[in-house]
């Protein structure tokens, strides 16, 4: 049997998909997408493209009563492969041959599985396209429940989950929350992102497994008063893409984060700080361990000289008066982390709105660490707050590597990249 028995099949349409989507860690690893009848199948094109965005080569299986909820078109167009629907139909079973695809997939993902498909599964049915693949692959196979609250919690389904589990089946979720169905409780379908960070995890994608990763994320805010602070814009979307794709190398990660709405990324524990001195007595209860430290957190360097416990009110000053601040710089984390270096690699970011490559060559030296990540926050579509970045690394010897525009995930995989490579004394 050839480790890849459908490479036949790779057709020019999957070409076109990997040109599309740019490379992240689980590049070209083969994944099945199984989908069944449950409304979260709405999700499972959103699913298809957090694997592919992650570099998977995705192929989906549905069951008839998945149809129902989303139909093969969407999810062959994104896959950029076709899709099996059906067990006994001539022209799919010649191309693609369903013990040829159970033997292809390096993972099977079945999202959303149903109470249904859980039951089949524990008891080794096999009367369907996702059923039978189940039973006929020998990859390791990840279960996104999803079904109304008493289904799941019904004796039933979670006598199948352990019979499931004891075989080696993983499971992520289901959330708790609104459910369609009008209930409320456990069973909605973990989201689509959080289900590729487990597919990561499952695939063993562990080019940083051992290494205990800090991340820095997130602006910090400096009270003024009571009710009022200085803060800035950073969003920590880029700390907690390059949180999220450590933990999908397989890294301990500790995310220390400011104020920020962005969800914590699955198998990362986060620290939740506000100004830039917790921020600092955060990272110094953490930097022990650490082998990799990323600061891409945008950390005041002034506060107010004098926080006032209370709200500063108008009626307390004379009429028209305004306030005058005094600043008072703030502890620069990122020196005082190179200083107590060792041999852990460190990575500053520079937010820079000219002279981006000297100024952070300038900063790089000034600070000694490892490697500078300068960002011109004044380029369009990328910096605070985007989904994109564009970036420059800037290293001490003084080379420079100029990133396209791309996506912050896929900054956080440029970088991780490169941290794999000096971890592994290649860089
Ligand atoms: C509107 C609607 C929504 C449904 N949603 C779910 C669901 O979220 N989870 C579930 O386990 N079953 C759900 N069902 C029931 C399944 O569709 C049904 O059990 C079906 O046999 C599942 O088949 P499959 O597991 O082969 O896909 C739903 C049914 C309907 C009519």
């Amino acid at each position: 049997m050839p480790d890849n028995p459908l490479d036949v099949f790779v057709s020019g349409a999957n070409f076109a998909a990997s040109k599309r989507f740019s490379r992240g860690k689980m590049n070209q690893r083969r994944v099945l997408l199984a989908v069944t009848g449950g409304i979260a199948a709405y999700k499972a094109p959103e699913l298809v493209r957090a694997l592919t965005r992650a570099g998977c080569v995705v192929r989906c299986a549905m069951t008839p009563a998945a149809h129902e909820f989303v139909t093969p078109l969407v999810l062959q167009t994104l896959s950029g492969e076709s899709v099996v629907t059906e067990l006994f139909d001539l022209t799919q079973e010649s191309e693609i041959g369903h013990i040829a695809l159970a033997d292809w997939a390096e993972l099977l993902i079945v999202a959303p599985a149903t109470a249904n498909t859980i039951a089949k599964l524990a008891h080794g049915l096999a009367d369907d396209p996702v059923s039978t693949l189940a039973l006929a692959t020998r990859a390791p196979i990840l279960l996104a429940p999803a079904m109304n609250v008493n289904m799941w919690r019904h004796a039933a389904t979670q006598q199948n989950l352990e019979v499931l589990r004891a075989r080696g089946v993983r499971c992520i979720g289901p959330d708790s929350g609104e459910l369609a169905c009008g209930w409320d409780g456990e069973g909605r379908m973990s989201d689509p992102v959080a289900i590729a960070d487990a597919a990561a995890l499952a695939l063993g994608s562990e080019g940083l497994a051992g290494e205990v990763v800090l991340v820095t994320a997130g602006g910090t805010r400096e009270a003024l008063d009571a009710v009022r602070y200085l803060g800035n814009r950073s969003s920590g979307k880029m700390g907690f893409a390059i949180a999220r794709e450590a933990a999908r190398r397989g890294a301990e990660v500790i995310l220390v984060a400011g104020p920020s709405a962005v969800e914590t990324p699955s198998g990362v524990r986060r620290v939740d700080v506000e100004s830039a001195s917790e921020m600092r007595d955060a990272v110094f209860s953490e930097l022990d361990r650490a082998t990799i430290v990323v600061k891409a957190a945008a950390v005041a360097d002034f506060r107010p000289a004098e926080a006032s416990p209370r709200k500063i009110k108008k009626e307390d000053l004379p009429a028209g008066r305004g306030v005058t601040l005094e600043l008072v710089q703030n502890a620069d984390i990122l020196a005082e982390v190179c200083r107590a270096k060792g041999d852990r690699i460190v990575v500053g970011f520079a937010a820079e709105s000219h002279d981006l490559v000297e100024a952070a060559r300038r900063k790089l030296a000034r600070k000694g660490c490892d490697l500078m990540v300068a960002n011109d926050i004044t380029r369009q579509g990328a910096g605070f707050d985007a989904d994109d970045n564009v970036v420059v690394f800037v290293w001490p010897a003084g080379e420079i590597e100029e990133l396209p525009p791309m996506s912050k995930s896929d900054v956080a995989a440029q970088l991780l990249d490169r941290m794999e490579k000096l971890r592994a004394g290649k860089g």
